[in-house]
């Protein structure tokens, strides 16, 4: 497993449960000492007895050396990252391409070369080429195999996929990565093969998908703030229909994080650059980018039209509960445009004491959410991490300078906020 990130990291160790035997390969010398203590530097739930447990078992292993890791190996997955290229747009393969040449310099015959990253369509053949060019010797299988892992329930998914999609050509790596999903695949049907194309296009076309379903819900919320309606309803309500589906209906603040953000950026990209524009992707991008704007606006708004020396209270900032991944987060985009609107920004989040002071400048941290109340004029909460549902609403509103309370997920209703002397906002319900 070349790269030890998010993916990576979490496809080794559940790899290495499935019974086979990892081998993962990361660069960055502090990460890797944390592995081989057995720390896991990313926070994941249940990710770090997993790894134990594998590593005491002697079947997960950490190097920074790709071709003692190269010598017995069947298979070599590349995990490593494909981050949005400045200025165009396009997804930056160098990592990719720069870990094809180190595979083909140290490959044995009959390796499986797998790109698990999420890659253009066209990588595949790319990292052949490169592959070849530089070893024509040695025979080697080409497979895509995108991964669709939701941050927080990563080992659920991996787990317990809806599906496992592989592009290949040879039937000799169709047969190696059988052998690897057995464990999960059971009778063999949730494994899709395709060519490597399609299979680049799956993983695109279903995140493309998901952030457009959402950046909907998000517009429709924006219709029922204005002519009445409750978002929640209209959501199940279409939701029922199974030609709908449920998931991914849930109003809030814009989409962040990883994989959503740069995907559909690269998707409209390619689509911009092979003459076939995806409309409906760039017209995504858009609308989530002026939701986070609207976020600020609407907070200000709710604080009476300004937040000029106002203190705000923001519980949670990462993109989403169970991670302590800020990557695209809309807390990165709504709390510097309140402090530029001139409001003092006290926060609190379960996760984020590592990454989110220095991404976030000028902020207070508080361990608990009554702490970063105390004396604030709007409270808002902006990722629903299960340690907010539960809030003793009536104990914080008797600390507080304000009346404001901005629920951003709709965890809470208007009658529980109210009950506790407070005024109630939310997304897609007309204010009160
Ligand atoms: C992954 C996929 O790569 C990406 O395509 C997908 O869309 C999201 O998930 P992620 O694992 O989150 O990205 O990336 P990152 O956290 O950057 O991890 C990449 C790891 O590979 C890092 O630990 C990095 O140090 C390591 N790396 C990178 C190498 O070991 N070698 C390299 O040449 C480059
Ligand atoms: C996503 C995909 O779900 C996963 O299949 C892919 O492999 C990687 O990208 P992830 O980014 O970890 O996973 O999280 P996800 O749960 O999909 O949420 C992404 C963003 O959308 C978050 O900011 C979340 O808050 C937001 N979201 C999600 C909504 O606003 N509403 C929803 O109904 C669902």
């Amino acid at each position: 497993m070349v790269g030890a990130g998010y993916v990576g990291l979490v496809s080794g160790v559940c790899f290495s449960d499935f019974g086979h035997t990892v081998v993962c390969v990361e660069k960055n010398a502090a990460k890797l000492a944390k592995l081989r203590d057995g720390q896991v530097p990313i926070y994941e739930p249940g990710l770090d007895l997993l790894m134990e447990k594998n590593m005491a078992a002697g079947r997960l292993s950490f190097t920074s050396d790709l071709a003692e890791a190269l010598v017995e190996a069947d298979a070599c997955f590349i995990a490593v990252g494909t981050p949005t290229r400045r200025g165009d747009g396009h997804a930056d393969l160098s990592y990719v391409l720069e870990s094809a040449r180190e595979i083909a310099e140290a490959m044995p015959q009959d390796l499986v070369v797998v790109i698990k990253s999420t890659v253009p369509v066209g990588t595949n053949r790319k990292v052949a080429d490169t592959i070849a060019q530089q070893r024509p010797e040695v025979a080697f299988h080409m497979a895509s195999n995108p991964e669709f892992l939701r941050e927080g329930a990563a080992i659920a998914d991996f787990t317990r996929p809806d599906r496992v999609v592989v592009g290949l050509e040879s039937e000799h790596a169709e047969s190696v990565l059988r052998a690897i999903y057995r464990p999960i695949t059971g009778d063999q049907t949730k494994l899709l093969v395709s060519d490597p194309e399609t299979a680049e296009l799956i993983k695109y076309a279903a995140n493309s998908f998901l952030a457009m379903k959402i950046t909907f819900i998000n517009e429709v919320a924006n219709l029922c703030e204005k002519v009445g309606g409750d978002v929640e309803a209209v959501a199940h309500g279409i939701g029922l229909d199974s030609r709908i589906g449920e998931r991914f209906l849930q109003a809030g603040p814009g989409y962040g994080g990883s994989c959503f953000p740069k995907d559909t950026i690269a998707f409209a990209q390619t689509g911009r650059d092979s003459g076939a524009v995806q409309s409906l992707v760039e017209a995504t991008i858009a609308a989530n980018n002026q939701r986070k704007a609207d976020m600020a606006d609407k907070i200000i708004a709710a604080c009476g039209g300004s937040v000029a020396g106002k203190r705000i209270a923001v519980l949670g900032v990462t993109f989403k509960p169970e991670t302590d991944d800020m990557r695209d987060a809309p807390s990165l985009a709504i709390i510097p445009a309140l402090q530029t609107a001139g409001a003092e920004l006290v926060a609190c989040d379960p996760q984020a004491a590592q990454e989110a002071p220095s991404l976030l400048p000028g902020l207070t941290w508080y361990d608990a959410p009554h702490e970063a109340a105390k004396g604030s004029d709007a409270l808002v909460i902006l990722t629903e991490w299960n340690q907010f549902r539960g809030l003793n609403l009536a104990d914080m509103a008797a600390t507080m300078r304000g009346r404001c309370f901005i629920d951003l997920r709709n965890i809470y209703t208007a009658a529980e906020v109210q009950a506790a002397g407070l005024s109630y906002w939310s997304v897609g319900r007309r204010p009160d």
